[in-house]
């Protein structure tokens, strides 16, 4: 078995979560900056918020008492216009209850949608350190196939198919935007 050490040197950050979807595009998307990310398997107590900043700082500081190495938590939500931007914050309950299929027959003309992701940042100094990242876009009127969670239903604007059958979704999603900010942060500090 690999000890702590080993770990800390194989890698530069690691991401807390239970989501090995996520995990899987978190490095893939990381790997461009020549960032590694770990995978540290998390099933957080989440706080009830409507700010999924909140959440996201509060679970990157459990996420760090647990792990004892810099960590990166995400949080995401679903933001429709014409709900007034529900789900928001409940995009994981609204997902396990009505799913992809309930949201798009809910929808009349207005299909505006806007994901957003909030990556926290902690490693025990200071204070955690919060990034986001926003895509703008709309619900399909039917499910595209492939792709994980709203995947099937998201179709970020200025492209015609959805986030399930884009091949560059790692290259234009929310959760890019907001770790490639983290990335420019976590290269220019100098800690590395
Ligand atoms: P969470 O913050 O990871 O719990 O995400 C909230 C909800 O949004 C969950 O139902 C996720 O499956 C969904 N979600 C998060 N990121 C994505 C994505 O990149 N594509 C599709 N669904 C997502």
């Amino acid at each position: 078995m690999r000890g702590v050490e080993d770990m800390r040197r194989s890698y530069d950050v690691f991401f807390a979560s239970s989501n090995r979807h996520k995990y899987a595009e978190v490095r893939d998307i990381l790997e461009k900056f020549q960032i590694r990310a770990g995978f540290f398997k998390f099933n957080p107590v989440e706080i009830q918020s409507d700010s999924i900043s909140d959440i996201a700082r509060q679970k990157v500081i459990d996420a760090y008492e647990k792990c004892k190495m810099p960590v990166i938590v995400e949080d995401v939500g679903l933001y429709i216009t014409s709900l007034n931007g529900f789900p928001g914050p409940y995009s994981s309950f609204v997902f396990k209850t009505i799913g992809n299929k309930g949201i798009v027959r809910l929808l009349g003309k207005n299909r505006n949608a806007e994901f957003l992701s909030v990556v926290a940042f902690y490693d025990g100094k200071k204070r955690p350190r919060l990034f986001e990242g926003r895509v703008r876009g709309k619900i399909a009127k039917r499910l595209e196939p492939g792709g994980w969670g709203y995947d099937p239903i998201f179709i970020p604007r200025g492209k015609d198919k959805a986030y399930a059958q884009l091949d560059d979704k790692n290259s234009v999603s929310h959760r890019y935007k907001a770790l490639a900010k983290f990335a420019t942060y976590m290269l220019q500090s100098s800690d590395r």
